[in-house]
Formats: structure tokens, sequence, C-alpha cells
């Protein structure tokens, strides 16, 4: 292999790499999510009280959305009013926003 090929290909793997860790669920809720919802899920943060938000880990707060109400949740926000409560993710993919759903199920004791 030449080594413009080699290149080539290191590029291509750190690309695929790149793309693979933005949409990792986990990352994501970590980064974005874990301000108001913790890191644990349970919404023990300084904006999770402020918004009175439940917890992730509960069966009783779980059972209150279905898998779509949450997919819709995330994509479009949560509005009490003219208030927005948590704002529309509509920059993450489907696919990004199915894993987000996963792992928030996954976080229930
Ligand atoms: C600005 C704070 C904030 C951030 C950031 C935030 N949320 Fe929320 N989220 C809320 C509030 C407030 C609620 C309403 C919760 C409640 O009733 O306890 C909520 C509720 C939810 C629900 C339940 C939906 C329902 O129908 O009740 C899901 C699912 C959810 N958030 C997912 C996410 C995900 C995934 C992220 C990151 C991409 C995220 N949230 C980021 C504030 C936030």
């Amino acid at each position: 292999m030449t080594i413009s090929k080699l290149i080539t290909v290191a590029v291509a793997m750190t690309a695929t790499a790149l793309t693979l860790s933005a949409s990792e669920p986990k990352e994501i809720f970590e980064k974005t999510c874990s301000k108001c919802h913790g890191l644990d899920g349970k919404g023990d943060t300084k904006m999770g009280k402020k918004l009175e938000i439940k917890d992730f880990t509960t069966a009783a707060f779980q059972g209150t959305f279905t898998d779509k109400q949450a997919a819709s949740a995330i994509k479009e926000g949560i509005k009490d009013g003219d208030k927005i409560r948590m704002k529309a993710y509509d920059d993450l993919s489907d696919a990004e926003i199915t894993g987000l759903v996963a792992y928030i199920r996954a976080l229930k004791k």
C-alpha cells in the first residue's frame, strides 16, 4: 500500500470513529441531558431541583410516559403553557433519539 493510500484509510477510520461516538446515547446523555436530569437520571441537580424534575430511576415516573412520548418530548421539547421546560433537541437523529429512550429506560432500578 502506498503512503497516500494509508493516509486515506486512516482518515476514513477516524471519521467513522467520530460518527459512532457522536451518536452514543450515554455520551449524549452525559453531555447534554445530565445538567438537568443528573448523570444517574435522578434529576438531583441544581436545574433539576428548580424544574422539579422527576426521577428516571423510579418505575412510577417511567410509567407516566410511553417510548413514543419520550421520543417526541426529546424531539419537540416540553412546554408548560408558553414556558419551555425542556428544549427541543431536533438536531438529534431518530437513531440517536431511539438510543436515548432505551438509555433512559435502562436507568430504572
Ligand atoms: C433544561 C433542563 C433539561 C434538559 C437539559 C433536558 N431535560 Fe428532559 N426534562 C426536563 C423537564 C423539566 C422534564 C419534565 C420532567 C418531569 O415532569 O419531571 C423533562 C422530561 C423528560 C422526559 C420525560 C418525557 C415525558 O413525556 O414526561 C424525557 C424522556 C426526557 N426529559 C429526556 C431528556 C433527554 C434525552 C435530554 C437530553 C437530550 C433531556 N431530557 C434534557 C428538563 C430537561
